[in-house]
């Protein structure tokens, strides 16, 4: 049994509109189209108020809203109307921590970043910033709509307003030569001052346009030792700008991980509102077992079926293995590692793997902390299946 008490609960809010479909994207995302905001207020407010009640059944123990993280799609596209509807009815349904982090992921284009005062007036105090690439051949690559000239606009308002600013940035093409990344991001972290950045490498996702491309030969990908390169060395230079590496693909200033990323890696209890959004609790009604809501997916399915009375795809009670197993996984991405005790069985890790992984100085084990050596974390998949399944 979960020895473990989590207590702290985050609300994500799915907005699944962009301006167009970026060619790498599998997320929940569909191009713009005409909505009635006060249908879309309606279906968040019926399904906060069906999350309120599940937690209230599950006896789940918390005290306000740790976090609330607006994420899509494009949520800087939403009407200001619902952005504010939404942080008004969380805030009386569930109550907000003192120093609640909201965050709301944007898209550099000028129609947006013209909200960003609205949106501080409103109660968001971080801001995570899509700029994708600080190259203009790679940002057309990857299909974006705006450009470099954008990227600066939007972080110039940005700086002007919110003191909590993240960028995601994808790297590690093809044809990128290390040399010219790491000028880039120096004289981009020399210019921005930064509380947080997320660096991906491009991967290639089953049901996208690059999927295509890729599999008729029109997109290349790095080999993986090129991949690491590319990661160590980012890993340095961010180190040298005073960035604290906590995550596979997170960096933080001090004081500035992300508090609500933080709840899922640790895998504490979580609400998702909004199509295709999910939330997993603790009912500590049934022996800590995990519980999972699962959205419709398809905006307007979700709409129709949230409009009268909140309506869920799917309740899941995960079973003890499922659940350790993400455990495992999502708390093996912090650099700080996993409390075992988080695990319900502990024979889901195969400990011959484990001695071995240890002996190697792939992994420590200390204090009932599992923890992959920082400098292994970018093999931290095939880590997890030598761990559970014993093969790598
Ligand atoms: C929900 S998405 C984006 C939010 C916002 N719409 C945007 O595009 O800026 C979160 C992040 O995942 C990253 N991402 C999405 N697909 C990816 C892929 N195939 N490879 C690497 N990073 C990816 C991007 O950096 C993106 O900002
Ligand atoms: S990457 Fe962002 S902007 Fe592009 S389709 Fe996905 S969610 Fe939308």
């Amino acid at each position: 049994m979960n020895k473990y008490n989590q207590n702290l609960l985050s609300l994500y809010v799915h907005w699944p509109y962009c301006e167009s479909k970026c060619p790498y994207c599998d997320f929940n995302s569909h191009v713009n189209e005409k909505i009635e905001v006060d249908d879309w207020i309606k279906s968040y407010k019926n399904q906060l108020l069906a999350m309120k009640e599940e937690l209230i059944q599950n006896n789940i123990n918390f005290r306000h809203l740790d976090t609330l993280f607006f994420g899509g799609g494009t949520p800087s596209l939403m009407p200001l109307k619902i952005v504010e509807s939404i942080i008004d009815t969380s805030k009386k349904i569930f109550g907000f921590k003192k120093d609640i982090e909201i965050t709301l992921e944007a898209n550099p284009s000028s129609y947006e970043t013209k909200k960003f005062v609205k949106f501080e007036q409103l109660g968001i105090n971080r801001i995570s910033i899509g700029a994708q690439s600080l190259n203009n051949k790679y940002l057309g690559f990857l299909g974006r709509l705006h450009n470099i000239k954008d990227v600066k606009i939007a972080l110039n308002d940005a700086s002007k307003i919110f003191e909590n600013i993240s960028v995601d940035l994808i790297y590690a093409f093809h044809d990128q030569k290390i040399h010219d990344w790491t000028n880039e991001l120096e004289s981009f972290l020399n210019t921005y001052n930064l509380q947080h950045l997320s660096l991906y490498q491009l991967t290639i996702e089953e049901g996208t346009k690059f999927f295509k491309d890729h599999k008729n030969g029109f997109i290349k990908l790095i080999d993986n030792d090129k991949a690491a390169e590319f990661y160590n060395i980012s890993n340095i230079v961010l180190n040298d700008f005073g960035f604290i590496k906590y995550e596979v693909s997170n960096y933080a200033k001090k004081g500035f991980k992300c508090k609500h990323n933080l709840n899922y890696w640790n895998s504490e209890n979580w609400i998702g509102v909004g199509p295709g959004a999910y939330g997993r609790l603790w009912s500590s009604n049934k022996n800590l077992n995990r519980i999972e809501y699962q959205n419709y997916k398809n905006p307007k399915t979700w709409l129709s079926k949230n409009l009268l009375q909140p309506e869920f795809e799917k309740i899941t009670k995960l079973n003890t293995n499922i659940s350790d197993i993400d455990t495992l996984t999502m708390g093996l991405r912090l650099y700080e590692g996993l409390d075992v005790s988080k695990i319900n069985d502990l024979s889901i890790i195969n400990f011959k793997s484990l001695e071995e992984l240890k002996k190697r100085d792939i992994l420590s084990f200390k204090d009932d902390v599992l923890k992959v050596n920082k400098k292994y974390m970018i093999k931290l998949n095939s880590i997890l299946d030598y761990l559970i399944n014993h093969w790598i």
